[in-house]
C-alpha cells in the first residue's frame, strides 16, 4: 500500500499526487493545486476545525468511539484512581511518571510560590461584589504577567519552568481569593504545611482560623481536577496555543484559555447544568424538558461532545465520585433529576440517534455544589484542574519546530472592490 493520495483537479484535468503520514494530508500540499496560475491554490475550508489537525501532540490520547482518553499513554481510570493532582501534573507536563524525589522537588518547587505579590489582592479589590468569578480569573491571571516580566522570555527552558511552577502554584491562590471576594470574606493565605488540595481548600473554606477537613471530599476534588487536567485540542487548548503561538508570555496565554472556558458550549457548561436542573425544578417535569430541546428551545446541558460520540468516561468516574460524596453530605435534590434526564435521553431516538452522552459536566456541577462551591465558581474549579494542560500544551507547542504563528486564511464572500462614498452622499 503506498501512502499517497491522487487527487484529479476536473477543472485542469491535471493529476496530482499527495502523502499520506499518520492519516493526514498536509492542507498546504493543496496550495499547489491551482486552476489558474495566479491564483492562490486549493485550501481546506474548515469552520470550528471539525477534521483538521493543527499539531502533532505526545500529551493526551482520544478515542471518540470506544471512549477512550489516555494521558501520556496511561489510561484515565487507573490516573484518577492512584495518582495525586500534582503527580498528574508532573506527568503531562514533563512527559513521564515522576520518582518519588522527582515528585518531592515538584510539590515543594509549587508549594514554595503560592503567594501572591499583595498588589494582585488590590487588583481584585477592584471587582464588583458580584463580578463573575471567571471574568475574575481570566484577569487575575492576565495581570500576573505584569507582575513576571521575565516570563517573556518563552525560549529560556528555566524561565518556562519557573512560569509554570508560579502558574501551578499562584492560580489557586487566586481562586481562593475569588471564592472568598463574592462572600466579602478576609483573604485567607497560603499554608506550607497542607497539601496542594488542602491548602487550596482551606483558603477557600476556613472561618476564624479554623477548617475540619473532609479527606474523603478532598480526595473527591482532587479527582475531579485530575479528570479534567487535559484534552488535547479543545476550544481553551487551542486558544492558548494560538495565542501563545504569537510568543506572547504564558500568563497571558493561559488567560486567553481561561476566557474561552469561561464560555457555555465549553467549561461554562457545568454551571449551564445546574441552572438547567433548576429551570427544571422536578422529576415529573423531565419529559416536558426533552421534548422542548427535541423541539429545538435550547439544549441538553452537559450532553454531547465535539469528540465522545460514546459515553465520556470522565462523566463515568465522575459518577463513582459521585457516589462518594454524596455519602457524606448527603444526596443533592437536583440528583434525581440529572438521573431521570438522563434515562429518558439515552432511550430516546433523538439523541442516540446523534450520539448524545453524557459529558464531564452533567454530574461535575451537583458534586461541586454539595461541596459547597456555588453554581458561578464551577468553571473556576475546571480551570484549576485544565492549568496543567494548557502549560503542557503551550510548552508542547513552542517546542515544535513546525508551529509559527497561528494563522487561518479566509474565504474572502465581501464586496468586490467599489468606490469609497463620502458621508454627505450616502442615502
Ligand atoms: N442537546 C440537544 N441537542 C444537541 C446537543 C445537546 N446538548 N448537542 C448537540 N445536539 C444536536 C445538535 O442540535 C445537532 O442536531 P442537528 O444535527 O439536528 O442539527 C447535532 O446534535 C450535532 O450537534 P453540533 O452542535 O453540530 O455538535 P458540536 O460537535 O458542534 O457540539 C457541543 C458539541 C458544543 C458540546 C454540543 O454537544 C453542546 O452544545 N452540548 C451542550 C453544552 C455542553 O455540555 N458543553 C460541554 C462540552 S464538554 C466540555 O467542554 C468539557
Amino acid at each position: 500500500m503506498t501512502d499517497t493520495i491522487t487527487v484529479v483537479d476536473n477543472r485542469t484535468g491535471r493529476e496530482y499526487t499527495l502523502p499520506i503520514v499518520d492519516g493526514t494530508i498536509r492542507a498546504s500540499d493543496l496550495a499547489q493545486i491551482r486552476a489558474e496560475g495566479d491564483d492562490h491554490g486549493l485550501m481546506a475550508y474548515d469552520p470550528a476545525y471539525l477534521n483538521t489537525a493543527s499539531c502533532r501532540s505526545t500529551i493526551t490520547f482520544i478515542d471518540g468511539d470506544k471512549g477512550i482518553l489516555r494521558y501520556r499513554g496511561y489510561p484515565i481510570e487507573q490516573v484518577a484512581e492512584t495518582a495525586s493532582f500534582l503527580e498528574t501534573a508532573y506527568l503531562l507536563l514533563e512527559g513521564e511518571l515522576p520518582t518519588a524525589t522527582q515528585l518531592a522537588a515538584w510539590e515543594d518547587d509549587v508549594k514554595y510560590h503560592t503567594y501572591v505579590h499583595t498588589n494582585i489582592t488590590k487588583f481584585l479589590s477592584g471587582f464588583r461584589y458580584d463580578a463573575h468569578p471567571m471574568g475574575m480569573l481570566l484577569g487575575a491571571v492576565g495581570a500576573l504577567s505584569t507582575f513576571y516580566p521575565d516570563a517573556k522570555d518563552i525560549h529560556d527552558p528555566h524561565s518556562r519552568y519557573v512560569q509554570r511552577v508560579r502558574l501551578m502554584a499562584k492560580v489557586p491562590t487566586i481562586a481562593a481569593f475569588l471564592f472568598r471576594h463574592s462572600r466579602g470574606l478576609p483573604y485567607v493565605f497560603p499554608r506550607n504545611d497542607l497539601g496542594y488540595i488542602g491548602n487550596f481548600v482551606n483558603m477557600t473554606f476556613e472561618i476564624g482560623g479554623k477548617h475540619e477537613p473532609n479527606p474523603v471530599l478532598q480526595r473527591a476534588l482532587e479527582i475531579l481536577l485530575i479528570l479534567h487536567a487535559d484534552h488535547e485540542q479543545n476550544c481553551s487548548t487551542s486558544a492558548v496555543r494560538s495565542v501563545g503561538s504569537s510568543q506572547v508570555d504564558p500568563f497571558s496565554a493561559v488567560s486567553a484559555g481561561i476566557a474561552a472556558l469561561y464560555g457555555p458550549l465549553h467549561g461554562g457548561a457545568n454551571e449551564a447544568v445546574l441552572r438547567m436542573l433548576d429551570e427544571i425544578g422536578d422529576v415529573a417535569n423531565v419529559p416536558a424538558f426533552i421534548e422542548s430541546v427535541k423541539a429545538g428551545k435550547g439544549r441538553l446541558m452537559g450532553f454531547g461532545h465535539r469528540v465522545y460520540k460514546s459515553y465520556d468516561p470522565r462523566a463515568k468516574l465522575i459518577k463513582r465520585v459521585a457516589d462518594d460524596v454524596f455519602e457524606q453530605t448527603g444526596l443533592n435534590p437536583k440528583l434525581k433529576i440529572a438521573v431521570e434526564l438522563e434515562r429518558i435521553a439515552l432511550e430516546d431516538e433523538y439523541f442516540v440517534s446523534r450520539r448524545l452522552y453524557p459529558n464531564v459536566d452533567f454530574y461535575s456541577g451537583l458534586i461541586y455544589q454539595a461541596m459547597g462551591y456555588p453554581t458561578d465558581y464551577f468553571t473556576v474549579l475546571f480551570a484549576l484542574g485544565r492549568l496543567p494542560g494548557w502549560i503542557a500544551q503551550w510548552e508542547e507547542m513552542l517546542r515544535d519546530k513546525e508551529q509559527k504563528i497561528a494563522r487561518p486564511r479566509q474565504i474572502y464572500v465581501g464586496a468586490a472592490e467599489r468606490p469609497f462614498v463620502p458621508l454627505a452622499e450616502r442615502g
